[in-house]
C-alpha cells in the first residue's frame, strides 16, 4: 500500500483503527505507553476477527495476515518511518499536546498528523507542533473495523494538501470521508451525544425505564443500538467529556450534561468496559 501508519494509543479506538488500516494492507505500528496496554491492543483485534472465524466469514489465515501487519511499540522513535501517524489517546487536551509535541520531534517531514480526538479543537492541538499545516483530524467511530464513516476535520491552518492525502487515505480503507471544518463536537458527536444526555435527563424524570427507553428509540427510528446501549458501548466517561467541551466551547444551556450521566460517570459506571454503566453486565 506504500503509506506506512504508525497509531498512538491501543485502547478500543487506537486498536480498532490500526485493525482497519491492518485489513486494507497498510503496515501499521501500534503504540502504547506500556507493553501490556499494547498486547490489550492486540487481543481486542484478534477477539471479533476470531469470531468471524467461528461465524465462517474468515480464515485463520487471513487473520494472522491482518495481525501480522501490526507491529507492536512501546518506543515514540518508532513513528519516525510513518507516512501518516494516528493518535488515539486519553481524551485531555494536555495529554493530546504532549502527544503531538512529541511527535514533532521525531515525524518525518510531510508526514500527515492526525487524530481521532472525538470533540477537542484541531487547531490547539496543531499548535503544539511546528507544522501544523500538516495536522488534521481524522475522527473514526466504534467499532472502527465496521463503521463506514470518518470525520476528515481542518484546523486553522491545515493544508489543502493534508486535507486530500486524508481523504485519499479513507478511500483506500474504503471509508467514506466527510469533509468538516473544526467546531466543537464536530458533526455527529454534536448531535449524537445530546441526543443521548437527553435519555439520561428523561431517564432521571421518570419518564421511561432504560430498556424502554432504549427499545423505543431502535423500533421507533431503526437505531442499531438505544442510547444507552450506545452509551455503555462507547463510554459514558467519553460522552460526559464530550458534553463539557460542547457546553463549555458555546456557553449554550443546551448543551449542560445531565446530572444522571455525571452522577453514573462519578459512580465509576462507565459502560461496558468497567462491567457496569447504565446496565450491569457483571453477571452475564
Ligand atoms: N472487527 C471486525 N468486524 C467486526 C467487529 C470488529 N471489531 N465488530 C463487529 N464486527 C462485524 C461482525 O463480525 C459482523 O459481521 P457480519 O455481518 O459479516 O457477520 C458485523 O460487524 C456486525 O456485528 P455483530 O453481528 O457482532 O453485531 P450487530 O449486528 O449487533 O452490530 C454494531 C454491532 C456494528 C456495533 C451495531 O450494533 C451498530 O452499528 N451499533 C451502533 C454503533 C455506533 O453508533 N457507533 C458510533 C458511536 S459514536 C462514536 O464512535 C464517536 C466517538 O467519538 C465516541
Amino acid at each position: 500500500m506504500g503509506e506506512r501508519i504508525f497509531v498512538v494509543g491501543a485502547g478500543s479506538m487506537g486498536s480498532g483503527i490500526a485493525q482497519t488500516f491492518a485489513t486494507a494492507g497498510f503496515d501499521v505500528t501500534m503504540h502504547d505507553v506500556k507493553k501490556e496496554y499494547v498486547d490489550a491492543g492486540f487481543g481486542r483485534i484478534s477477539g471479533p476477527l476470531l469470531k468471524r472465524v467461528e461465524k465462517g466469514k474468515m480464515t485463520t489465515a487471513e487473520v494472522d495476515a491482518i495481525v501480522s501487519r501490526i507491529t507492536p511499540s512501546t518506543d515514540f522513535g518508532d513513528a519516525q518511518q510513518a507516512d501518516l501517524i494516528i493518535e488515539a489517546v486519553f481524551e485531555k487536551m494536555e495529554v493530546k499536546k504532549e502527544v503531538f509535541s512529541r511527535l514533532d520531534a521525531v515525524a518525518k517531514p510531510g508526514a500527515v498528523l492526525a487524530t481521532n480526538t472525538s470533540s477537542l479543537s484541531i487547531s490547539e492541538i496543531a499548535a503544539a507542533t511546528t507544522r501544523p499545516q500538516d495536522v488534521i483530524g481524522m475522527h473514526f467511530f466504534n467499532p472502527a473495523p465496521v463503521m463506514k464513516l470518518v470525520e476528515v476535520i481542518r484546523g486553522s491552518l491545515t493544508s489543502d494538501a493534508t486535507f486530500h492525502k486524508a481523504a485519499a487515505i479513507c478511500t483506500k480503507l474504503g471509508k467514506e470521508a466527510v469533509a468538516v471544518n473544526e467546531a466543537p463536537g464536530f458533526v455527529v458527536n454534536r448531535m449524537l451525544v445530546p441526543m443521548m444526555n437527553e435519555a439520561f435527563n428523561i431517564l432521571m424524570e421518570g419518564v421511561a425505564s432504560a430498556e424502554d427507553i432504549d427499545k423505543a428509540m431502535k423500533l421507533g427510528t431503526n437505531m442499531p443500538m438505544g442510547p444507552f446501549e450506545l452509551a455503555d458501548y462507547t463510554g459514558l466517561d467519553i460522552g460526559l467529556h464530550t458534553m463539557e467541551t460542547l457546553f463549555s466551547e458555546t456557553g449554550d444551556p443546551k448543551f449542560r450534561p445531565s446530572p444522571l450521566l455525571r452522577k453514573y460517570v462519578r459512580a465509576g459506571r462507565l459502560g461496558r468496559k468497567v462491567g457496569i454503566g447504565v446496565y450491569d453486565y457483571r453477571s452475564g
